[in-house]
């Protein structure tokens, strides 16, 4: 038996922190779809580590318990990585919150409930949350901790107060902050870690599709105009999640981090202002 990993999302992000921190495990790879997890795996059994590819779909509470019961499996899962996601150019309102608000949440809750003793967990969510106006005490309360299958009633999630599917990722992504303020309280309980880090601009596949989409020279002007001046890469990601899942992060937990080269500085007391 080994330590397990579970890697939901098989992206350029989540590839990068899994190369970071999987050597040794075992590492479930679930992405809905099965060409990116069996790539992705190739690359990473080329390269010495041990991976399982599945397919899996974030927005459905039994597919994350198949992958659960799968990883089982191998051994205790004590790793879990979330970088599963679909952004604003690629789907509809509907589909960014089952996915990237419900099906993040219903995955902390459901390895929160079987994470082993030491485990840490790491969630990607986005600079975007952390663009938007903030909300009510009340609004953060709400997405924190309404129960999962309650979280699409929720009335600031109703169609009528979502303008576009850039909202609906912002509501999304400060969604995932605040559930991993939550559930820390409750992995705590079981003597595990889960943050969360707010990528800015990173080169992959979903940004090269924001690139070409209707916003594509938003966010030119975005990596132009924030303080590093340029988008990010995967591995410097994964710099911040080796911090946070590592012996060095023992005392964070329930936190989030913000890594965008200053772009969310920029906006709002620099060139991005708006
Ligand atoms: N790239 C960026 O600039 C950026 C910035 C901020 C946040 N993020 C977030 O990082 C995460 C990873 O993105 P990435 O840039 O590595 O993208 P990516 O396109 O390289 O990988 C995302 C993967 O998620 C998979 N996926 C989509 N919907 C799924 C579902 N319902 N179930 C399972 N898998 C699903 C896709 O098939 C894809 O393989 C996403 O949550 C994204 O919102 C990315």
């Amino acid at each position: 038996m080994k330590n397990v990993m579970i890697l939901t999302g098989a992206g350029q992000i989540g590839m990068a922190i899994a190369r970071r921190m999987g050597y040794g495990m075992k590492i479930i790879i679930g992405d809905k779809k099965p060409e990116n997890a069996q790539t992705i795996a190739k690359t990473m059994n080329d390269a010495g580590f041990d991976v399982v590819p599945i397919e899996m779909d974030l927005s459905s509470r039994a597919s994350i318990q198949n992958i659960i019961a799968k990883a089982q499996k191998y051994g205790d899962i004590t790793m879990l990585v979330n970088a599963a996601g679909v952004s604003p150019s690629q789907a509809p309102v509907k589909a960014i919150l089952k996915v990237d608000l419900y099906g993040t949440a219903v995955l902390l809750e459901e390895v929160g409930k079987v994470i082993a003793p030491g485990g840490v967990g790491v969630t990607i969510s986005s600079q975007s949350g952390h663009r938007m106006k903030q909300l009510t005490p009340e609004e953060d309360e709400q997405l924190a901790c309404t129960p999962t299958e309650e979280l699409l009633k929720l009335p600031l999630l109703q169609p009528e107060n979502i303008r576009d599917t850039l909202h609906a990722y912002q509501l999304a992504k400060r969604c995932n902050e605040k559930r991993v303020m939550a559930e820390s309280v409750k992995w705590g309980a079981k003597g595990a870690r889960i943050n969360s880090i707010s990528p800015g601009i990173i080169v992959t596949p979903l940004a090269i599709d924001e690139f070409n989409g209707s916003r594509g020279d938003f966010y030119k002007n975005m990596f132009a105009k924030c303080p590093a001046g340029r988008p990010g890469t995967a591995d410097e990601v994964a710099n911040v999640a080796e911090l946070l899942m590592s012996g060095k992060g023992a005392f964070i937990t329930g936190a989030d981090f913000l890594i965008d080269g200053g772009a969310t500085a920029s906006y709002f007391y620099g060139p991005l202002k708006p």
